[in-house]
């Protein structure tokens, strides 16, 4: 992957201005990041958010990020909130970009689901979930992660499309999640709004806390959804 091609990996098609940054681990993987908008403004994922969770959620610790200053949100915060060094995404040497993706094989998604909880970051909430994504390429995961400021964390499932994007896999077949704890899984209004934009008619999987599993389709889960082909610049 290329960072030209990381640009064309940003889900922009309201305001036409990609954005995209660049996370490196205490263990040297690189992790990519794209801005993600949202048809509801405050939903929209910038790409230094995304290129941090996308490393944390595989269980890395972010050690410095690439960025482009103009393009990404609240810096100040993300150096602050990891102890990050903060590059220009001029000075990442191309050669060494190469990210990977981990791979999930399709029988074992309930036990990958139940694994994946020890890497949520529920710092506040204590309460773990897990998501992955089914797509052609695999399976995505993601887990919650919640940091110093509340609103600047993130659900599973925000987690696992966000990282998906971040790779250039746009199409997905299906949602799997799964929470430790609670009466029934379910995702909450900000990530179906989120799954109906980029999954318009597809399987949510629920994997609910007493072992018991049921299914659903993102458009059930959000009925007369906003959503207009007038909207979308491309
Ligand atoms: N959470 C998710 O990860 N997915 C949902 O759809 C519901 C809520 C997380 C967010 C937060 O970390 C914790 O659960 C409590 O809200």
């Amino acid at each position: 992957m290329t960072l030209k091609d990381l640009q064309t990996y940003s889900y922009v098609p309201y305001s036409e201005t990609p954005g995209i940054s660049v996370v490196r681990s205490q263990g040297d993987g690189f992790f990519p990041g794209v801005r993600i908008e949202n048809a509801s403004f405050p939903l929209t994922i910038n790409s230094l958010q995304s290129a941090l969770f996308n490393c944390i959620s595989e269980g890395e610790k972010p050690k410095a990020a690439y960025i482009n200053p103009e393009q990404s949100c609240n810096i100040e915060f993300w150096k602050s909130e990891y102890g990050l060094w903060i590059y220009d995404l001029e000075e990442l040497d191309e050669s060494k970009f190469t990210p990977i993706l981990m791979q999930i094989k399709s029988d074992q998604t309930p036990k990958k689901l139940h694994e994946l909880l020890g890497q949520a970051q529920p710092i506040y909430s204590d309460f773990p979930v897990s998501a992955l994504l089914e797509t052609e390429q695999g399976f995505i995961s993601g887990v919650n992660i919640e940091c110093s400021e509340w609103s600047y964390g993130l659900c599973a499932e925000r987690v696992a499309l966000s990282k998906a994007l971040a790779y250039g896999i746009e199409t997905f077949k299906a949602i799997h999640i799964h929470t430790r704890d609670g009466e029934f899984s379910s995702p909450c209004g900000a990530c179906r709004q989120v799954l109906v934009e980029h999954m318009k008619d597809q399987q949510v999987h629920l994997y609910h806390a007493d072992g018991t599993n049921s299914q659903h389709f993102t458009s059930d889960l959000l009925p007369y959804s906003f959503h207009s082909s007038k909207l979308k610049k491309k």
